[in-house]
C-alpha cells in the first residue's frame, strides 16, 4: 500500500459504544455520585437525547454511553479535546505516548509553555497535539486542576505523582466510541435555549454555589460563576421545562439554591467529597438534585 494511503488507515479500531469512565480528572466530577443520580432520571430516559450543558469530565455521559447526545462546555480547550478524541484518536494517542515517554519536571514545564503558545494563538499546533498536551497536563498537574490566568494561560504547577498513568489507551478508545454519537459545542449554558428540543433529558451540573464565603471552588474558568449566573441558569431551567425538556440539576444544598428552585422537586443526595482544604470540610456533604418531573 502506498505510504499516503497507509497514513489514512486508522491504527485503532473504535468498538461499539459501551459505558466507561471519564478520560480526564475534573473538579466536581460526578463519578462517585452516579449510583444516587441514576435512580432520579426521568421515565423513558433511554429514548431521550442526553444533553449536558456543563459537561466537564463527562462522568454521567460516559457512564450512560447514550445513543444520541449533545455535550457543551464553556471551556474551549476541553471541548476541542473531546472533538479530537472523537475524530482523531490515533493522532491523540501517538502524541500522548510521546509525551508520556519524556515525562519529567523539565518536560512538564516545556509542554505547559508549548500548550499555552498554542492556546493563545502564538503558535499554530494541530488540534490532536493540543488535545494530547491537554490530557498530559491534566494527568500530571497538581490535583488535575484546570486553572488559567487572566491572559488565559494554564498555570497549574506539576503534581507530585510518583508514576502518573498518562496514557490509558483502553480508556481513550472507549471514550472515543461513546463520543461517536455525540454532538459537541463550545458555548455558555444559555446556548441551550437554541439547541434543546422537547423530550431531551438535560443534566445540568454547574459550578456549585459556595457553602461558605471562604470556599473558592466555583472558579472553574477565568470568569467564575456568580449568584447572577445561578439566577440566569434558573431562568433557562424554567424556559426549558416549559418547552417539554426533562431537566435534572445538581448544586450545593444551601438556602439560596433551594429558593431559586422552590417550584420544582428537590431531592437530597450525599457526596463523599472534600469541600474545603481543612480537615473539617471533609466527609459526606449533602447536595441537592432538582428535577422538573
Ligand atoms: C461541576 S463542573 C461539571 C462536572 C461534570 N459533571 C463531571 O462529571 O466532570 C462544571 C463545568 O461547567 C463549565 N462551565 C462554567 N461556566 C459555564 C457556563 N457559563 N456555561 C457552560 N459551562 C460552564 C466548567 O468549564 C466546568 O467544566
Amino acid at each position: 500500500m502506498a505510504e499516503a494511503a497507509l497514513a489514512r488507515v486508522p491504527l485503532v479500531q473504535v468498538p461499539a459504544s459501551a459505558p466507561t469512565d471519564p478520560f480526564i480528572k475534573w473538579v466536581g466530577g460526578k463519578r462517585k455520585l452516579l449510583p444516587q443520580l441514576e435512580p432520579l432520571m426521568p421515565p423513558g430516559v433511554k429514548r431521550r437525547r442526553h444533553v449536558e450543558p456543563f459537561v466537564g469530565g463527562g462522568a454521567f455521559f460516559f457512564a450512560r454511553a447514550p445513543r444520541n447526545a449533545l455535550l457543551c462546555d464553556v471551556n474551549p480547550a476541553l471541548v476541542a479535546t473531546y472533538e479530537a478524541v472523537r475524530d482523531e484518536l490515533d493522532a491523540v494517542i501517538s502524541g500522548l505516548a510521546a509525551l508520556a515517554r519524556r515525562h519529567g519536571k523539565e518536560a512538564y514545564y516545556g509542554v505547559r509553555e508549548r500548550y499555552n503558545a498554542a492556546r493563545t494563538g502564538t503558535k499554530s499546533v494541530s488540534k490532536a497535539s493540543q488535545a494530547a498536551m491537554f490530557i498530559y497536563l491534566n494527568k500530571t498537574c497538581f490535583n488535575g486542576l484546570h486553572r488559567v490566568n487572566r491572559k488565559g494561560e494554564f498555570n497549574v504547577p506539576m503534581g507530585r505523582y510518583k508514576n502518573p498513568r498518562i496514557l490509558d489507551e483502553e480508556r481513550l478508545i472507549m471514550a472515543s466510541a461513546a463520543l461517536q454519537s455525540a454532538e459537541i459545542q463550545c458555548q455558555g449554558f444559555e446556548g441551550l435555549l437554541r439547541s434543546a428540543k422537547p423530550g431531551d433529558f438535560i443534566y445540568l451540573d454547574p459550578p456549585y454555589e459556595p457553602v461558605s464565603r471562604t470556599a473558592s471552588f466555583t472558579s472553574y474558568s477565568k470568569d467564575g460563576f456568580s449568584q447572577e449566573d445561578q439566577t440566569r441558569l434558573r431562568d433557562v431551567f424554567a424556559a426549558l421545562d416549559q418547552r417539554g425538556c426533562k431537566l435534572m440539576l445538581s448544586n450545593s444544598d444551601v438556602p439560596f439554591i433551594r429558593e431559586l428552585y422552590a417550584d420544582w422537586n428537590i431531592h437530597v443526595v450525599h457526596a463523599a467529597r472534600a469541600v474545603n482544604s481543612d480537615a473539617s470540610g471533609r466527609g459526606k456533604v449533602p447536595e441537592v438534585v432538582v428535577t422538573s418531573y
